[in-house]
Order: C-alpha cells, then sequence, then structure tokens
C-alpha cells in the first residue's frame, strides 16, 4: 500500500521543476509524480482555465476525463469559482459532480493561482476509496501547488 511522503514529493518536484516555466511542462511533472505516488489516488489531473468560466482538460493520469468543465459544474468547477479547495469525502453526496468514471467514491480538488493570485486550473485527484483524502493532503498539495505554480 503506497502512501505518499509530502516532503518527499515536494523535493523530487521542486527538483523535476527547477528552472522550468512552461506551465503544460509543469503540469506534466507533478501529475505523474502525485499519481504514482499513492494507491488513493486514481485518477490524478489538470483542469486549465481556457476562457470565461470554462475549464478544459490538461495533463492527467488515469482513465480518459471530460475534456471541458463549465465553472458552474463540477467540483472541479467548485473549486475554481469559489477559488478554495473542495473535498469530497462522498461523491454520491455532492450535488452536481460530474462521473468521469463510475467507481470514483471520493475527490479532492484544489484550485491552482499564478503568482499575481489568479486562478489558472485545478488540480483533480479522484480516489476509488470512500472519504480517501484529508486536510493534511490538502493542505500539503496547496503547499506544492503554491511552490511550483505561484513562484
Ligand atoms: N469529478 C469531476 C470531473 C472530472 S473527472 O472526475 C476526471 C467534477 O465533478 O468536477
Amino acid at each position: 500500500m503506497a502512501r505518499v511522503n509530502y516532503e518527499e514529493l515536494r523535493k523530487t518536484i521542486a527538483s523535476l521543476c527547477a528552472g522550468e516555466d512552461d506551465t503544460i511542462a509543469l503540469m506534466a511533472s507533478v501529475v505523474c509524480e502525485l499519481h504514482h505516488s499513492d494507491d488513493r489516488f486514481d485518477w490524478t489531473g489538470f483542469y486549465r482555465v481556457t476562457g470565461p468560466e470554462m475549464l478544459k482538460i490538461g495533463p492527467y493520469q488515469g482513465g480518459h476525463g471530460c475534456l471541458k468543465i463549465p465553472f458552474s459544474r463540477g467540483v472541479c468547477g467548485a473549486a475554481a469559482r469559489l477559488k478554495t479547495t473542495q473535498l469530497v469525502p462522498d461523491v454520491e453526496a455532492f450535488e452536481g459532480h460530474i462521473a468521469c468514471a463510475s467507481s470514483t467514491r471520493s475527490e479532492l480538488v484544489l484550485p491552482v493561482f499564478n503568482g499575481a493570485g489568479d486562478v489558472i486550473a485545478v488540480l483533480d485527484i479522484d480516489s476509488d476509496q470512500p472519504d480517501a483524502f484529508s486536510q493534511e493532503d490538502a493542505q500539503a498539495l496547496e503547499a506544492i501547488l503554491a511552490s511550483v505554480f505561484s513562484r
């Protein structure tokens, strides 16, 4: 049972991303390391802000994800719209949840901010395990995302 060590993950991502400022390259590196760090993470990916109130899929690992999500829909739309992390222990209880996979039971979605404080994307992690995520996961990932995208 692989369980993420967030300090090790942070160091690995910092090393991989050092000197890089291409957002897609950074997203691809973060998703790859994150996805394979923990057995709870069954789908890991970014949705990018591509226009007013619109998210479109970015680098991800796992089965295919839906291509676009308006800010008005889903857990991802809520994270982008409210600019706050969405920790969902039971996706069935989240009104408007978008099920890209029927196996998903819980979800963690974090807004991604650039250095100016604008939301440029959301990071979506889905788990087939119920209530898989904690505030520790949320806080650690918020710090990692800030270190990569908000610098
Ligand atoms: N579950 C997300 C949609 C993205 S798929 O899970 C990859 C949502 O409700 O926004």
